[in-house]
């Protein structure tokens, strides 16, 4: 039986990207913060969830939960980083920059080394992070989100680097969403897709060992658009 770790799977598409997982033959150990989010999952199918309540930004609770996981499952085929927070913050707080850096940036980093060097440890392993469409260009209204998520993507393609030189079979796979309608979207905005549409199309992704994939497809226009957009014209929209 394939083993996955999905972190960040107590709602949205870390939840619904375990249901598929699960659904297709993967025991998934799923973590968060929402205890009881957890459970209620366990419970649509005891035997291939496995519930870990864990905060991300814990940086050692995360060598320990690797430790602890290693030893129980033997080995880990797939680790999803789904985990994310990002708040408009017009005033510029620090109270609300933290936590964005802390979630996005430094636990994502934790958990990618983690990851790439148990896959590096075990001889294979396929590593996922969520990053954005947010990656490309800054946003004056939530400048860390959009600043951590370009961290991310130039992180998961330094990964992906390392991976096609190694000698153990490592691929790196960097999803970038646009509007998908989970807790983190914030009001009705153009092109916003289900969560389960944009889920199978992350799965679908996933399959093919895809080296990034704009979530749903239509996003790949608005990347190109984005890359090529003046600042002195994106600043008047974003
Ligand atoms: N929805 C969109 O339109 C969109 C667009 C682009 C990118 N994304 C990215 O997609 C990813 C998933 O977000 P989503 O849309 O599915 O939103 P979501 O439903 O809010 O999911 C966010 C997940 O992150 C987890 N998380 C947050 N802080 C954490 C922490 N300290 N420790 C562990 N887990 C933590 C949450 O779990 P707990 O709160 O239970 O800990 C939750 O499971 C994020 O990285 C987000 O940036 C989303």
């Amino acid at each position: 039986m394939r083993n996955a770790l999905i972190f960040g799977a107590t709602s949205g598409i870390g939840k619904e990207l375990a249901k598929l997982l699960v659904e297709d033959g993967y025991k998934v150990v799923i973590t968060g913060r929402r205890e009881q989010l957890l459970n209620e999952i366990r419970e649509t199918n005891p035997a291939n969830y496995i519930v870990k309540v864990h905060d991300v930004t814990n940086l050692d609770s995360c060598e320990t939960l690797f430790e602890a996981l290693k030893t129980a499952l033997k080995t880990i085929d797939l680790i999803v980083f789904s985990s994310g927070v990002g708040d408009p913050n017009y005033k510029l707080e620090w109270e609300k920059e933290l936590p964005t850096l802390q979630t996005n940036i430094i636990a994502a980093t934790k958990i990618y080394g983690l990851a790439y060097n148990l896959f590096r440890e075990q001889g294979f392993g396929h590593l996922v992070g969520i990053s954005s469409i947010a990656s490309i260009r800054g946003n004056r209204h939530v400048p860390a989100y959009f600043a951590s998520k370009a961290f991310q993507v130039n992180y998961l393609e330094s990964l992906w680097m390392k991976g096609k030189r190694s000698k153990a079979k490592i691929y790196v796979t960097d999803i970038r969403p646009g509007f998908i309608d989970t807790s983190m979207a914030i009001g009705n905005t153009f092109w916003m897709s289900t969560t389960e549409k944009a889920t199978k199309q992350i799965y679908t992704a996933i399959k093919k060992k895809k080296k990034k994939a704009y979530i749903t497809k239509r996003w790949n226009l608005v990347a190109i658009l984005l890359r090529i957009a003046p600042s002195s014209l994106l600043y008047k929209f974003l």
